[in-house]
């Protein structure tokens, strides 16, 4: 195989849930730049959003369609998933839906805690069920996973319910990789540094001190750009470039956990 073809997603079918957000639109971008068919998803509630991405992807040329997606919901997970694997078939995930509480625990109520244990834990288990079932059938596919450098540590600022769904993120893609490896399916999840900004992390530029500790808390001196640090992972773990990986948690946190 010569070294273009090896991250070419050119026939494939790649299914981006949370594509409204900031680093779901990155991934179908980059997803599309290689060639795939992108079904991007997204809640309800983010169309404009989700809109936007489409946008973003045909003018840039890309093949792309959009649905809707409320991870929390078990029929419209399977519903989603169904119809990318019957019209466009599937061959890879990636599920970069999430939501963050930056409360401290003390503070949370219980509807807080689930509400983010939902999303970020079960919607992953949802999607990776759906989807597992359907690659496992074709015997191939891939599944990206979004946890945090934050899975197997905590932070500087309190995020009880975060951090723990995301650990079981990490966690469950192990134990999704073990039932799916025998049957040619790969399960990996990213453990990403601080990429700013992002909706998710746009509220930092009202602590411009916690912004410029974190900048200096990690190794290369800088935060994650979303419009450039995603793009490697994105193309290795979607593309054969991954055939032989899977399991992993792997961290792109310009050196953060190295620390
Ligand atoms: N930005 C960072 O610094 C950072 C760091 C580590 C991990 N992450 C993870 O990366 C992923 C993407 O983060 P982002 O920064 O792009 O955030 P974002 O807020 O821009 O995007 C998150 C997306 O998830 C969607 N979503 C929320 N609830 C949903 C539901 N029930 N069903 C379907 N979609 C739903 C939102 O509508 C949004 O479009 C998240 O899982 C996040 O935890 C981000």
């Amino acid at each position: 195989m010569s070294e273009p073809d090896l991250f070419s997603l050119r026939g494939r079918s790649v299914l981006v849930v949370g594509a409204g957000g900031d680093l779901g639109r990155r991934a179908a971008l980059v997803s599309g730049r290689w060639g795939a068919h992108v079904s991007v998803a997204d809640h309800p509630s983010a169309q404009a959003n989700l809109d936007e991405t489409v946008a973003i992807l045909r003018d840039e040329g890309c093949a792309v369609s959009p649905l809707s997606c409320d991870v929390t919901s078990e029929a419209s997970v399977h519903a989603c998933v169904t119809s990318v694997a019957r019209d466009h078939g599937l061959d890879v995930l990636i599920n970069a839906a999430g939501v963050m509480l930056r409360k401290a625990v003390a503070e949370t109520t219980l509807e807080e805690w689930q509400r983010v244990l939902d999303v970020n834990l079960t919607g992953t288990w949802l999607l990776n069920r759906a989807a597992g079932r359907v690659m496992t059938a074709a015997a191939h596919g891939k599944i990206i996973n979004f946890a945090t450098v934050y899975a197997e540590r905590v932070g500087p600022v309190p995020e009880s319910a975060y951090y723990a769904s995301k650990a079981g993120v990490a966690n469950l893609t192990r134990s999704m990789a073990s039932e799916f490896g025998s049957h040619g399916v790969q399960v990996n999840c990213l453990a990403l540094g601080v990429f700013y900004p992002t909706n998710m992390t746009a509220a930092l530029k009202d602590a411009p001190d916690t912004l410029r500790w974190m900048e200096e808390r990690t190794l290369l001196k800088r935060l994650g750009d979303p419009a450039r640090d995603l793009d490697g992972i994105i193309s290795l773990l979607a593309s054969n470039g991954s055939d032989y990986i899977t399991g992993q948690v792997l961290y792109v946190d310009g050196g953060w956990s190295a620390w």
